[in-house]
């Protein structure tokens, strides 16, 4: 299967080169709203590294930043197994040294139910382990190396769902989401006295492979055209929307953030 993120994503980076000699790991990033920032990242000169649990998609993300004259290298991790995670990111740290951004990408609703009655304890914790406790195990394992060099960037993906829920996922993702906004605050108090900033961005529904699926799946069409008639900005999310921004919390135009969440939903729900 195809990588789905365009080569826009890189191309929007193209000219600003805000990265340059900065490292940079991404979970889960062989494709979509991952891929896209990955992309993004690298094309602003940074040295990037993505993780994924397929293999086959790793190999086409990399061919596919050949293609477009950047370099991903990668690493087959599962997001969802602390040991694996401890155990990769111990040897992608020693390999690579300290990383200078991290992009807590990990998550998605994976295909749990909708509805809150349907939703077993599975369903919940390999919701909670992929989304919440991928984030925190990566973040262990990065952040000792951050605060040894008193310089990180930590981006961690909330959602629309964890501010104001979902129309196509559960009550399982919404919460994860939401702990992953609260988990960035505190995150970026304990860390800011260290030169770490901590920020958590907030996308609405972006056509990617996956969601696809589920809005066409979840919702009707006349209830697909009147919520994007209810979009401000009259769309969706592009994965280009959503890399523009991990870039601008990776680079140092963004020092002076730290603790934020960033709604990127076209106005759709507004705090
Ligand atoms: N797409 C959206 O509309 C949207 C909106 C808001 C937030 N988000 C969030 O953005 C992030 C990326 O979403 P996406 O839509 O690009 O995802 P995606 O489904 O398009 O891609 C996810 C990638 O994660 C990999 N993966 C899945 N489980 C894994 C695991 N256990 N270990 C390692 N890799 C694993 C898959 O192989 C795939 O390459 C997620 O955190 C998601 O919750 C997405």
């Amino acid at each position: 299967m195809p990588p789905d993120a365009s080569p826009g994503a890189a191309d929007a980076g193209r000219g600003c080169r805000r990265l340059v000699g900065r490292s940079a790991l991404l979970t889960a990033a062989a494709r979509g709203l991952g891929l896209a920032s990955a992309l993004r990242l690298a094309a602003e000169g940074a040295r990037v590294w993505i993780t994924d649990r397929d293999e086959a998609a790793l190999a086409a993300a990399a061919g596919q930043a050949e293609r477009l004259g950047l370099t991903l290298r990668t690493l087959a991790m599962d997001s969802s197994d602390p040991h694996d995670v401890a155990a990769r990111l111990r040897e992608a740290i020693a390999a690579a040294g300290a990383f200078d951004v991290l992009v807590n990408n990990a998550g998605g609703s994976l295909h749990t139910p909708y509805r809150f009655a349907d939703q077993s304890d599975g369903d919940w914790q390999r919701v909670l382990e992929l989304n919440l406790m991928g984030a925190v195990w990566a973040s262990r394992a990065v952040l000792p190396s951050m605060v040894a060099r008193g310089y990180g960037r930590i981006v961690n993906f909330g959602s629309k769902a964890g501010r104001f829920g979902s129309l196509i996922a559960g009550a399982n993702y919404a919460a994860a989401k939401g702990a992953i906004a609260s988990l960035t605050r505190q995150m970026a108090m304990e860390y800011g006295p260290h030169g770490i900033t901590v920020n958590c961005i907030c996308p609405g529904v972006v056509m990617t492979e996956r969601t696809r699926g589920l809005w066409a799946e979840r919702r009707s069409a006349e209830e697909r055209a009147r919520v994007l008639q209810d979009i401000p900005l009259r769309r969706h999310g592009e994965v280009e929307d959503v890399a523009a921004a991990v870039a601008f919390f990776a680079s140092d135009d963004a020092s002076f953030v730290t603790g934020a969440t960033l709604d990127l939903n076209g106005g759709q729900a507004m705090a």
